[in-house]
């Protein structure tokens, strides 16, 4: 049975697959230069590279790694793209979060298999993609969106790449105005004003939960961290940024590259305490 069978019938691989190729499944072209092309596998489909043809029946049945050549002998070899890969070919509406963003909210959000997470806004679905991954198949996200045709585009990139998760529930919802999913292990918050959010994660997060927000500027981060403060109820209050430097090696060339993506956002982390019972000091 293909991806878009199991999809139809509500399976989903949030586990990437193994094994040969199959139509349904998107994978990702990569040329002798690095190019790479996002595309859908489909019985009888042709890719057009550069004026060559590659039809996709020549990969699917394949393994991953393969080389395939189009009609002008032009090279490249094909996989299924990892979830930063897909991040950054899909189609977008919003603004995606970068992978190196992704991981270090992940991470230091703590998001663990089983975990009952809420998100906002869903935007093209890239941190979406990243806490469904992350919970796996026993727990839970909920990612709120306020604007329809940016959860049309996420839906979409969701879909294509892990079918139809049971563990999410996308709602047209506006975060401002409450967290009608609760109680939840832990918040990512992706949206211009998250300090709006404060007095509502107070509410939904559970003892211990972890709220994580990303925002562009300085003064959104600020905003963020005292509103934290005020509200008494969060602990542990860190603001931090992702440098990612690659670099070059190649013979005497062993050097960082001369680009990097200089500056994407700040995240920043808190610990929501527990309510102190009546009589013991705060
Ligand atoms: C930068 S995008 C999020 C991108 C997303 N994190 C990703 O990686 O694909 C911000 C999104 O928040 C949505 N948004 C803004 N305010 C919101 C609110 N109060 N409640 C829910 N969503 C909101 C916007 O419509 C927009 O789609």
């Amino acid at each position: 049975v293909g991806p878009r069978a199991r999809h139809a019938s509500g399976e989903h691989h949030l586990t990437v697959r193994a094994g040969p190729l199959a139509a349904g499944e998107v994978v990702l072209l990569v040329d002798r230069r690095g190019r790479r092309y996002l595309i859908t596998l489909a019985a009888g489909g042709v890719h057009d590279l550069r004026g060559g043809r590659i039809p996709h029946d020549v990969m699917i049945g394949r393994d991953e790694g393969s080389a395939v050549e189009s009609s002008r002998g032009e090279r490249v070899r094909v996989f299924r793209p990892t979830l930063a890969e897909f991040v950054l070919e899909m189609p977008r509406g919003a603004q995606v979060i970068y992978p190196k963003d992704l991981a270090m909210m992940a991470l230091w959000g703590d998001v663990y298999p089983g975990a009952a997470v809420v998100e906002a806004g869903t935007g093209s679905g890239a941190l979406t993609m990243t806490l469904l991954r992350a919970v796996g198949v026993a727990g839970r996200v909920f990612s709120y969106e306020i604007r329809e045709d940016f959860a049309r585009q996420a839906r979409r990139n969701i879909t294509r790449l892990m079918g139809e998760p049971d563990t999410l529930t996308l709602r047209a919802h506006d975060i401002y105005d409450g967290i009608p999913d609760a109680p939840m292990d832990r918040l990512l918050l992706d949206l211009p004003e998250p300090w709006r959010v404060v007095p509502h994660a107070a509410e939904a997060l559970r003892p211990g939960g972890i709220w994580v927000s990303y925002v562009p500027t300085v003064p959104q981060a600020a905003q963020t961290v005292e509103t934290l403060r005020a509200a008494r109820a969060f602990v542990l209050i860190d603001t931090f940024e992702t440098l990612l430097r690659p670099w070059n090696i190649e013979g005497l060339s062993v050097r960082p590259a001369h680009r990097m993506v200089a500056h994407t956002g700040l995240i920043t982390t808190a610990r929501r305490i527990a309510a102190t019972p009546a009589g013991e000091p705060s």
